[in-house]
C-alpha cells in the first residue's frame, strides 16, 4: 500500500484542465448511474462536461466561493485526483438575485411526464437534489445557507485505493473545522463508500431503478443494470479545531 505522504495536494492550475478531465471521465467509467446516461442519440459525456465546468471552479474566488486542488504524485507529477469545493453563503445575496422559491412536487412532475427515459433520469435526479438542497442541505433562513459543498472528486482509477480521497475530502474538512460550517456532498456509490469511512454521515438517498432508463442492455452479459443509489451526506465540523 503507497502512504497518502506519496502525493501532496497544490491548487489546479487551467494547465491541468485536461488530465483532470480525463482521469474523471476513467474513474466515472464504472460508474452504472454515468454508463446509462451516456447512451442515446444526445449521451451524456463525462469528460466534455469536466472541460467545461473545471475552468470556471477554478477561477472562483476560494476565500468567497470555492477552490479546487488536484493530488499530485510526488516521484512522477502525475496528476492522481482533484476536488473542487464551492462555498455557498459567503456573500450576502444582492437584491438583483433574490432567492426565487421553486415547487419542488411540479418539478417532479415535469420530469416524470418526459418521455425520452434517459432526460427524464437527469430531470428526476436534478429535482430530487434540488429538493435536498432547499429543504434538509442549505434551506433559506436556516442557518446552513453558510456552508462548503463537494462540486466534484475524482480519483485516477491507477491511484484509487492509496489514500487519494481520503487526502482531498481531508482539504476540505480543514477549511469547513476552520470557519466552524457543514459541508455536504451529492455522493456517487463510490462516494457512498468513501465518506462514511471519513466520519460523514448519511442524511439521505435516492434510489434509482436504473433497469426503468436504460435503452441498452448491462455490461458483462449481466441481466440487469440494478439499482443506483445517490447518497446524501454531511460532514458537521470539528470546532476544536477552529
Ligand atoms: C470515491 C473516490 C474519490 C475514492 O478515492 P480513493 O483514492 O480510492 O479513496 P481512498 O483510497 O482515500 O479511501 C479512503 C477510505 O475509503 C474507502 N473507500 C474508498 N473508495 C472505496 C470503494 N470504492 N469501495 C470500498 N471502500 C472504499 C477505502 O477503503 C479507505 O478506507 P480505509 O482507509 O479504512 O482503508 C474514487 O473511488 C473515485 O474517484 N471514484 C470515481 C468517481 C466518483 O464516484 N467520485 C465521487 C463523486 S461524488
Amino acid at each position: 500500500m503507497t502512504s497518502p505522504s506519496q502525493y501532496t495536494i497544490r491548487p489546479a492550475e487551467l494547465s491541468d484542465v485536461p488530465a483532470m478531465a480525463a482521469l474523471s471521465a476513467d474513474g466515472f467509467k464504472t460508474d452504472r448511474n454515468t454508463m446509462v446516461k451516456a447512451m442515446g442519440a444526445d449521451p451524456y459525456d463525462h469528460k466534455a462536461t469536466m472541460e467545461s465546468l473545471l475552468p470556471g471552479w477554478i477561477a472562483l474566488d476560494p476565500a468567497t466561493r470555492g477552490w479546487t486542488v488536484v493530488a499530485v504524485e510526488n516521484t512522477t507529477g502525475e496528476v492522481a485526483g482533484w476536488v473542487s469545493w464551492g462555498r455557498a453563503g459567503y456573500v450576502p445575496r444582492t437584491a438583483s438575485a433574490p432567492t426565487i422559491p421553486v415547487d419542488h412536487d411540479e418539478l417532479e412532475r415535469q420530469a416524470q411526464a418526459e418521455p425520452d427515459p434517459l432526460v427524464r433520469l437527469n430531470k428526476l435526479s436534478s429535482a430530487n437534489f434540488r429538493r435536498w438542497m432547499d429543504t434538509k442541505l442549505m434551506p433559506p433562513a436556516s442557518g446552513k445557507e453558510r456552508c462548503i459543498y463537494v462540486s466534484s472528486i475524482s480519483v485516477a482509477p491507477a491511484h484509487q485505493g492509496r489514500g487519494v480521497g481520503r487526502l482531498l475530502a481531508q482539504n476540505g474538512t480543514a477549511e469547513a473545522d476552520k470557519d466552524g460550517v457543514d459541508i455536504w456532498v451529492h455522493g456517487s456509490e463510490a462516494a457512498g463508500r468513501l465518506f462514511p469511512k471519513l466520519g460523514w454521515r448519511q442524511i439521505g438517498e435516492y434510489d434509482i431503478d436504473l433497469d426503468e432508463y436504460a435503452i441498452g442492455p448491462p455490461p458483462n452479459g449481466e441481466a440487469k443494470w440494478g439499482h443506483y443509489m445517490f447518497r446524501y451526506m454531511m460532514y458537521t465540523p470539528n470546532l476544536s479545531k477552529a
